[in-house]
Parts: structure tokens; C-alpha cells; sequence
């Protein structure tokens, strides 16, 4: 139990496209009570941003000034900019390629850092990306690696654009799975990579249910590690 002035705990939950860290979090976040954040969400805003706004996806210094100034807000599964409902552009694939060229870019990492930090608040906070446990949240209480195999997170990837009605080719979805992948583990700054903290669940045999129950008992587990003995 966190002692009062301890900072609100958070959960960090990292790992590669499509492993079920979006859907596992917020159940994470639900059954304890916690807010959520999508980390991902705002890098594919910015890419939004920067389409809307006619800004190259290479021009560093003004994607961060947009990053910086981004208006939007999270309401359920709702995401605004600027007041107009952008949440179909923002769950797109083009979305989630220019999202990772973005990504990469240091000025941009850093002008989203305090905005990501602010979602920590009481009771705590389950926060799912690439990088929440080793730069926005380095001292998460709990650091989960969340993976499974391409192949399978391709599949889980095609099954919810074909429930979305969207015309999508297996093939396509894997090749772009593996691009984005290299991207992520490549780039030199906040590079996707397994912490030495961190716990590593491999999801490509385990339903939802399960990756949650199991990240639910390690916390359990953590916390009656913390709590003072009488
Ligand atoms: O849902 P999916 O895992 O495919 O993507 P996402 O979590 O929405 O992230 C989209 C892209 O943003 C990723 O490919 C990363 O390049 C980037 N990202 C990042 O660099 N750091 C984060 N904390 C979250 C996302």
C-alpha cells in the first residue's frame, strides 16, 4: 500500500505492435482502479497532426512544436484534436507507420514527456508503450514486457481491422508488424527493449484473461512484499 506523499504508483506495460498490451492495460487499469494511459495514441496524433497540418514527417523541430502543443483529449475510446473527433485516424495503420517515424525523433520524445507524466495520478496508473519503464516511468512498481510471436500478433492484428470491415491482407499486416518492429528495437533513443526489471509475458498462447491475471498477481505479489510488517 503506498504510504501518503508516496507518488501514485504505476503499472508500465512495454512491448511490441500488437501483442495485446492496449487491451490487457485497461483491463489492468479497470480491475484496480487505476488510470490508463495509451502512450502510443500521442505519437499517432502527432502523425495525425503533422498530416493535417501539411508538416514533413522528417521535420523535427516543427513535430515537436506540435507535439508540444497538441489540444486534444481522451474521453473513453473517444480521441479529439482540436475539438474534431479524430479517433478513426488515429487507430488507422497509416496513423501507426508515420506514429513510429515520429517516434524517433528525439525533440519529439521529449516534448511528449511532462504530457505522459501528468497521467500519473492517485490511485495509480497502468501506462502501455515502448518506453514506460525505462523513461517515462523508471520507477514503475512493476515493469511488464508484453510480447508474443509476429505471426501471432499479425493474426490478432488482421482479425481486428477485417471486425473494423476494413479490407486488409495478411501478408501486408505481417511485413508492416516486422518494419515497425525493426524501427522500434533500431532507433537510438528510447529503443523498444526488455529492461532488466522488467517481467517478460509472452502472450501468443495465453488469452487476455490470462496475461491479466497474471500481471494482477505480480502486483499482488509486490505489494505485500512492501507492506510493513507488524
Ligand atoms: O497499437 P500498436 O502497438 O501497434 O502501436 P502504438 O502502441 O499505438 O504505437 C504506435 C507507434 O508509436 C509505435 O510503433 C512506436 O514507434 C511509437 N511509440 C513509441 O515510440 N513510444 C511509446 N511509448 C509508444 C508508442
Amino acid at each position: 500500500m503506498a504510504k501518503s506523499g508516496d507518488p501514485a504508483p504505476v503499472i508500465a506495460i512495454d512491448g511490441p505492435s500488437a501483442s495485446g498490451k492496449g487491451t490487457v492495460a485497461q483491463e489492468v487499469a479497470r480491475s484496480l482502479g487505476f488510470h490508463y494511459l495509451d502512450s502510443g495514441a500521442l505519437y499517432r496524433l502527432v502523425a495525425v497532426a503533422a498530416v493535417r497540418q501539411n508538416v514533413a514527417l522528417a521535420d523535427e523541430k516543427r513535430l515537436a512544436a506540435l507535439a508540444g502543443g497538441l489540444a486534444c483529449e481522451f474521453c473513453g475510446d473517444q480521441i479529439r484534436l482540436d475539438g474534431q473527433s479524430v479517433t478513426d485516424a488515429v487507430r488507422s495503420e497509416q496513423a501507426a507507420s508515420g506514429a513510429s517515424e515520429v517516434a524517433a525523433l528525439p525533440q519529439v520524445r521529449r516534448a511528449l514527456l511532462e504530457r505522459q507524466r501528468a497521467f500519473r495520478r492517485v490511485p495509480g496508473l497502468v501506462a502501455d508503450g515502448r518506453d514506460m519503464g525505462s523513461v517515462v516511468f523508471p520507477d514503475a512498481v512493476l515493469k511488464i514486457f508484453l510480447t508474443a510471436s509476429p505471426e501471432e500478433r499479425a493474426n490478432r492484428r488482421y482479425k481486428q481491422l477485417m471486425e473494423k470491415g476494413l479490407r486488409v491482407n495478411l501478408i501486408n499486416i505481417l511485413r508492416d508488424i516486422e518494419q515497425r518492429d525493426a524501427r522500434d528495437i533500431g532507433r537510438p533513443v528510447a529503443p523498444l527493449q526488455v529492461g532488466a526489471d522488467a517481467m517478460v509475458v509472452d502472450t501468443t498462447n495465453l488469452t487476455v484473461a490470462e496475461a491479466v491475471a497474471r500481471i494482477l498477481e505480480s502486483y499482488a505479489a509486490r505489494q505485500s512484499r512492501q507492506a510493513p510488517s507488524r
